[in-house]
């Protein structure tokens, strides 16, 4: 679908130099401006609509458009178209259900997956592509394409790709690889987008940290007044018969107890720091919190533990029993018939490309419902739930995360193979 918010006609798409003596001059003066309108401050859904459109123009194609990839968890690609630029007379495809999550292996377009993933563009005349993948681009008259990859950092963003629906003379490398220029400028523009997205994100979270932690020491101090009083009232209802002091007294008790364990909550979400780390061994840790665990994850829910060896970490060990309760908790509360939690440590992805030290990595899955995909991104907001029925707080996973940036380590959604929860934490080694 096209972007709702798209203001394309805001932004003036500037005209490359005019009369150029041939293509070629047209697609290097039309990449130049483009290349200009994705390294400034516009978001991609600000440029996309003029970029498309000067470099569709300038190198005399019918279509210009931007398709974007999903890695699925099994690790293949569903592309969905995002932008599209027309030349008049031609049918948009924009709106084509076809082109909206199609699985490129099953469409039969695993050449294009592969040559892309790969870094190379795809081109040529239709006529000459594999037959397996002829259907869907005759259908929308194409007889010449160029697909180029576009690339955020070492992560496939997607593709930019111009369908020509009329004769015209063959793609030259040249223009091939001017045109590459332009997918490189759009995929840095896509990290650029991103590592600000993560930026606010974190200023978010550290600006509700600290509001949380000023709220509950406050709110703590409150509290202490009342458990005075309370216990003072307890004091002078103690008789031999059970009083009307006694029970409110109780109650009161229970709610303080309550409204005690909320602050600790916010404060260890606002001050994840003030503990004791020290070095130690992530899977023996891990090993030692299995009883506490399985007594959290209730009768229902198995505790699977699964060690490799890892770089030895530096964190607090009651901090890290904390990450693991709030994670398993969390998987219990997700699998009310039952099922099971697998924690995996092992080494990070990236040590074991390079066969050394670096991170070490804690993996922990459930099978369950998994998060759905509109909510990937709000799980790690303070105060973020869906049981507020059921007394959430919406305080588990942002603690989590606020535990593990302040040891230096991430924390990530998997895609969650099979359907479940998945969370991916690296911690540094120690050292
Ligand atoms: N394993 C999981 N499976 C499915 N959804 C999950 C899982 N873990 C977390 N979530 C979702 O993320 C939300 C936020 O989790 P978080 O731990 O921060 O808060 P909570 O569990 O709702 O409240 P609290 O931790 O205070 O009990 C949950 O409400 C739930 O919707
Ligand atoms: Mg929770």
């Amino acid at each position: 679908m096209p972007d709702p918010g798209e203001p394309s006609a805001a932004v003036p798409v500037p005209q490359p130099a005019a009369n150029p003596r041939d293509r070629s001059e047209a697609v290097v003066a039309a990449v130049a401006t483009a290349v200009g309108l994705m390294t400034g401050s516009l978001q991609t859904r600000e440029f996309a609509g003029p970029v498309l459109r000067l470099l569709g123009e300038a190198s005399g194609v019918s279509r210009a458009y931007l398709f974007e990839f999903q890695r699925k968890a099994d690790g293949r690609y569903l592309v969905t178209q995002r932008y599209e630029w027309t030349a008049p007379g031609i049918s948009a495809q924009i709106d084509n259900p076809d082109l909206q999550g199609l699985d490129l292996i099953d469409a039969g377009y695993g050449r294009w997956q592969e040559t892309l993933l790969r870094g190379e563009p795809i081109f040529g005349e239709i006529a000459e592509f594999p037959p397996s993948e002829r259907p869907i681009l005759e259908a929308q008259q194409i007889l010449s394409l160029l697909v180029q990859p576009i690339f955020a950092g070492a992560r496939i963003h997607g593709m930019i790709g111009f369908d020509a629906c009329s004769p015209r003379a063959p793609w030259d490398r040249f223009e091939v690889s001017v045109l590459r220029i332009a997918a490189q400028a759009w995929g840095a523009a896509v990290l650029r987008e991103e590592r600000d997205a993560q930026l606010r994100h974190m200023q978010r979270m550290e600006a509700m940290g600290r509001m949380a932690g000023g709220v509950a020491h406050d709110f703590n101090n409150v509290l202490t007044v009342v458990g005075g009083a309370v216990e003072a009232l307890q004091g002078e209802a103690a008789g031999p018969a059970p009083s009307g002091g006694d029970r409110y007294g109780r109650i009161l008790r229970q709610a303080l107890d309550q409204g005690r364990g909320l602050t600790r909550r916010l404060l260890e979400f606002s001050r994840p720091g003030a503990g004791q780390a020290r070095e130690l061994d992530l899977g023996e840790a891990v090993a030692r919190a299995v009883p506490l665990l399985r007594q959290a994850a209730g009768s229902r829910v198995r505790v699977e533990v699964e060690r490799a060896p890892a770089p030895r970490v530096r964190i607090d060990p009651v901090q890290l029993e904390q990450v693991l309760l709030n994670l398993v908790i969390n998987s219990r509360d997700a699998m009310a018939e039952g099922g099971r939690v697998r924690v995996e440590v092992g080494p990070g992805p990236a040590a074991r490309a390079a066969g050394g030290a670096g991170v070490a990595q804690l993996r922990v899955t459930d099978n369950g419902p998994g998060i759905p995909e509109e909510l990937r991104d709000r799980v790690f907001e303070p105060f973020f739930t869906t049981k507020a029925e059921r007394g959430g707080t919406g305080l588990g996973l942002s603690t989590v995360y606020a535990i593990v940036t302040s040891h230096g380590g991430t924390i990530a959604l998997g895609p969650g193979t099979g359907g479940g929860a998945e969370f991916l934490i690296s911690l540094p080694a120690a050292g």
